[in-house]
């Protein structure tokens, strides 16, 4: 397929530009750089021994998004770009509803228009907001508790307004849970600027020294040992996802709404045993109150993904933390370091 990936320099559209391309698909990409830079698709193309053609503009530009998929005869649209942060969300919820849901109603339309099949768009678990059992079904109410949870489920219905009325266009929604980890080749990883928000790149980052101590918010919730429960999935296999959920548009036009985790909560203190115990390094915690907002446990069931794909998960918790360690070992400064190998 010929594919454009709009957010394609950001973590998981790079790590998915990356398996699209080792699995024989043409990629080009839309990114306007406001949270990436050239390096990771740079460091694509040095892997796979290939070119992809980089576009620099906005979503929410029509004139753009026209010429760029008119000239590219794309037949497939992943629609990476978007804002990401639940906390900014708060600060900005007019700017994420516009880059979130304008965004994905400019780039859907215009490829609705020009006859372009199939879109796989990135939403987010944060759709289900606080849920009372677990795991997390795709047809469970969705109750999103921050503006950035309400952009995404909103996009969602604007996609699937569009598929109902043009039912030769093809629609994935992929609701992921948590990913993280890095590419295996310590290459391609996460680069969060300023102080990470989430656990994983921060918990790397106490590792290297940078900050003195990982703040392990709460240990009073009703899981497994106190500590919130996450469901962790490894961005190569989330990269595949998109995959698969091409494929499956492929095969008859339709429209989809898939989980996507491993379908396995995990404690903050189970990852911290599983870091420490695979790299060696010793990480100091210290014990803080909960987070606002922060919930007890979230993870998905992934009946619905693994009934209607080939897709499974194939990297474990230690996967993770390793090529996590490893990306951040490698990268001390992220993709802007000196260091950074090619
Ligand atoms: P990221 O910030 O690394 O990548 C997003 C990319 O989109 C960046 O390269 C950014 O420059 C680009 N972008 C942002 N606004 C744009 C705009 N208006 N026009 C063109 N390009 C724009 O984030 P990510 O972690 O790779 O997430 C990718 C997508 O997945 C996002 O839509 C995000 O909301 C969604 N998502 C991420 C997570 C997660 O934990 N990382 C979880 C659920 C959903
Ligand atoms: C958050 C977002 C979610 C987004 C995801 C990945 C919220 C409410 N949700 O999920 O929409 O998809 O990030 O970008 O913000 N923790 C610590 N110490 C830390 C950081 C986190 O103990 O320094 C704990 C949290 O309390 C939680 C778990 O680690 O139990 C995971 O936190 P985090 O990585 O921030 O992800 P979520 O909050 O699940």
């Amino acid at each position: 397929m010929n594919i454009l990936v709009t957010g394609g320099a950001g973590y998981i559209g790079s790590h998915t530009c990356l398996r699209l391309i080792e699995k024989g698909h043409q990629v080009s990409v839309l990114d306007n750089l406001c949270n990436s830079s050239h390096e990771p698709l740079r460091r694509v193309e040095l892997m796979t021994n290939s070119q992809i053609p980089v576009f620099i503009g906005d979503v929410r530009d029509a004139d753009t998004v026209a010429s760029v998929l008119r000239d590219g005869q794309f037949d497939s649209i992943i629609h990476f770009a978007g804002l990401k942060s639940v906390s900014e969300s708060f600060d900005k919820p007019t700017e994420y509803h516009d880059v979130n849901c304008i965004g994905t109603l400019t780039v859907a339309r215009t490829a609705v228009q020009l006859g372009i099949k199939r879109l796989v768009f990135s939403s987010s678990a944060t759709v289900y907001g606080n849920q009372d059992t677990m795991p997390i079904p795709e047809n469970a109410p969705t109750a999103p508790t921050s503006p950035y949870g309400e952009s995404k489920l909103a996009a969602e219905r604007v996609l699937c307004g569009l598929q109902d009325e043009c039912s030769s266009f093809s629609i994935a929604n992929l609701r992921y849970f948590n990913p993280v980890g890095a590419h295996e080749s310590g290459r391609l990883g996460e680069d969060p600027r300023g102080v990470p928000a989430n656990l994983m790149p921060f918990l790397a980052r106490v590792a290297a020294g940078v900050y003195r101590e990982l703040l392990i918010y709460g240990n009073d919730y009703p899981t497994v040992d106190g500590t919130g429960v996450r469901d962790y999935i490894h961005v190569v296999d989330l990269a595949d996802a998109h995959v698969a959920a091409l494929s499956a548009l492929q095969k008859r036009p339709r429209r989809i709404t898939w989980n996507v985790g491993r379908g396995v909560g995990i404690s903050v203190a189970q990852i911290v045993s599983a870091f420490e115990r695979t790299t060696g390094i010793n990480v100091p915690c210290r014990v803080a109150h909960r987070r606002e907002g922060d919930i007890a446990e979230s993870y998905a069931d992934v009946t619905r993904i693994t009934e209607e794909s080939e897709w499974r998960p194939h990297k474990d918790l230690d996967s993770m933390v390793r090529d996590l360690w490893r990306w951040q070992s490698l990268n001390p400064h992220g993709y802007s370091g000196a260091s950074t190998p090619t």
